[in-house]
């Protein structure tokens, strides 16, 4: 009767070792006795030959598929994609699932959950034995949740994200993921737009696989990866639908080959430099606010030193480059045809610090020698910019916000930049809601509507809440866009003048707390100041009457959460998860 190895036609080494050792997994693999024989054994249950035990690297492939991600949903194809290339290149492949948090299906948040599932997997790949690993990613949080995780284990990785939507679809024209959800919003709520409508529009907005397509937060978050230097170039902007993203996927599996030889570390391509590469083309984007949060999130567990402002004085030399929704016209299909990143990246040239070298092994300048633009409308040049140096994300400080406020400039209305208003104070995003649609509620457009206890702690999570739609009656009058001031965040599809992230958040007893309706409000954000025209003495009096609300949650990971979660202005993250523990395991159960 023939064994296993002979039908396989793979003999078994004679002692099981490696050939080659130094890897990681060799402690695993390469093990005699008994703990050897456990740790061969039960893989070899899956089917593999032998061989897979002789010193390759062994290749995570940490996968956040989910059909409750439905932007991750393709992910298992990408994997596929991914091993070929794994094994192509002398590797062995394990791909295996993580927590996946579906933007638009989790409650409260998903936000929420971003530390939990970079916890989750910094652990998995710690615990397991890997020698690298590649990220599949794609929807908004588990993008930063997968970098926050390596960065925290430092094994070697490389990251693919799973691409956009092909170009949303409407009535002929073409319909932003996010972006125009918010306009049938105020479409639907102004009589101008039918419910019938509403449902034939959103089967168009979504009309393949991939993330969403407008320059949200998944695109923005994809194309910083590809900055900093962890996905391979060009690679972000691939639709999800195309033949390429599986071409790049594989093309990263052959690489993260090379990486765990040569054990090169995320810590050792998301340097400082490249942060500052990220910030700078975050602008030329038109990134997402969120990628504020996250890229803080990301250099605090590096140990990267990254303060709230330099996303304001590292991004002001920059013009908006790229001219998509929500800031401009096009969508990421567009973008992908233009040139995509490298494109950008060759147009920003001196802004950036050329010399940085990614997963490639190569420099940012070599990366992009051969990167061209094939559409001007879509990616300007940086003579004829989108919008000129200076107006992207703009950091705020003053009485009402001491740990900062962000706003994104360019997704802004110009006129409203220089606003004074009184102010209509909500304490909860349920209560404007319900407030918004009364015919008499007591609001022009010169109000500034206040919505607090959405931070971090107070929701908890920090929802997407701060581009709130307008009130009826003033939509209704065919006012488009308002002050808007709270502690949430948005959208990275959304837009409007809205000023996010306001630090400390009402909940812990920042200055947005002790507000007051009628209040005068005061934003310049050519001054990057947001003020709330009460005195220093009055304020100290509110404060006395001040008392913190009562937590919402009394167990479970959202009592943890919010007895640990960080301000906006420190990337939101758990206080106990920042910095990194690195790949080493301490001890063996066998
Ligand atoms: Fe997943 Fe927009 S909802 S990327």
């Amino acid at each position: 009767m023939a064994t296993q190895d002979q039908l396989t036609g793979s003999p078994e080494p004679a002692d099981g070792r490696p050939t080659r050792p130094g890897l990681r997994s060799t402690s695993w693999f390469a093990a005699q006795g008994r703990p050897g024989m456990i740790y061969r054994s039960w893989l070899r249950a899956e089917g593999f030959v032998p061989e897979v035990f002789d010193g390759r690297p062994v290749i995570g492939i940490a996968n956040s598929w989910s059909e409750l991600t439905p932007c991750n949903a393709h992910l298992r194809g990408v994997a596929d994609a991914v091993k070929r290339g794994v094994w192509e290149a002398g590797g062995f492949p394990l791909e295996f699932p993580t927590m996946s948090l579906g933007e638009t299906l989790m409650r409260p948040t998903a936000m929420l959950f971003r530390n939990l599932m970079a916890m989750e997997v910094e652990e998995l790949l710690r615990a397991n034995p890997l020698d690298g690993v590649v990220l599949l990613s794609g929807c908004d949080k588990t993008t930063p949740a997968m970098l926050m995780a390596a960065a925290s284990a430092d094994l070697p990785a490389i990251m693919v994200t799973g691409g956009p939507m092909l170009n949303g679809k409407f009535r002929g024209g073409d319909v932003g993921s996010g972006t125009h959800v918010w306009k049938f919003e105020a479409e639907l709520a102004a009589g101008r737009m039918t419910q019938a409508e509403c449902v034939v529009a959103e089967s168009g907005m979504a009309r393949s696989c991939g993330h969403c397509m407008t320059m949200g937060t998944a695109s923005t978050m994809a194309c910083l990866a590809e900055t900093l230097g962890m996905q391979l170039p060009g690679s972000a902007a691939w639709p999800g639908a195309d033949s390429r993203r599986q071409l790049t996927a594989m093309q990263a599996g052959q690489r993260a080959v090379t990486l765990a030889k040569q054990g090169v570390r995320p810590s050792q391509i998301m340097t400082r430099n490249a942060f500052e590469n990220a910030i700078r083309v975050n602008a030329a984007i038109g990134g997402s606010t969120n990628a504020v949060i996250h890229l803080l999130a990301i250099a605090g567990r590096l140990g990267v030193p990254l303060r709230l402002d330099e996303f304001d004085e590292l991004a002001r030399p920059v013009p908006t480059l790229v001219n998509l929704m929500p800031s401009g016209k096009y969508l990421m299909e567009d973008f992908c045809y233009a040139g995509g990143i490298p494109a950008v990246l060759a147009e920003l040239g001196d802004l950036l610090h050329t010399d940085h070298v990614s997963v490639t092994g190569r420099t940012l300048a070599e990366n992009i020698a051969d990167a061209q633009c094939w559409n001007r409308d879509v990616i300007r040049t940086v003579s004829e910019p989108l919008q000129p140096p200076g107006s992207g994300t703009a950091v705020l400080r003053g009485n009402l916000c001491p740990g900062g406020a962000v706003i994104k400039q360019s997704a802004a209305s110009p006129h409203l930049l220089k606003h004074r208003g009184q102010a209509l104070v909500f304490d909860s995003i349920e209560e404007y809601h319900e407030a918004a649609v009364q015919p008499d509620l007591d609001v022009d457009e010169s109000t500034v509507l206040v919505v607090r206890g959405a931070g971090p702690r107070g929701y908890p999570g920090m929802p997407e809440v701060g581009n709130f739609v307008l009130p009826k009656v003033l939509l209704e009058r065919g006012v488009t866009d308002m002050v808007r001031i709270s502690d949430a965040r948005m959208s990275g599809t959304g837009y409007g003048t809205v000023v996010l992230h306001v630090a400390p958040e009402a909940t812990v007893g920042g200055p947005l707390a002790l507000v007051r309706t009628g209040d005068w409000i005061s934003l310049d954000v050519s001054a990057r100041s947001l003020t709330v025209e009460v005195s220093d003495e009055e304020l100290a009096r509110r404060r006395t009457e001040w008392s913190p609300p009562p937590a919402r949650y009394q167990r479970g990971y959202a009592r943890l959460y919010t007895e640990h979660v960080l301000q906006a202005d420190q990337g939101a993250d758990l206080d106990f998860l920042v910095g990194s523990s690195g790949a080493a395991v301490p001890r063996d159960n066998h």
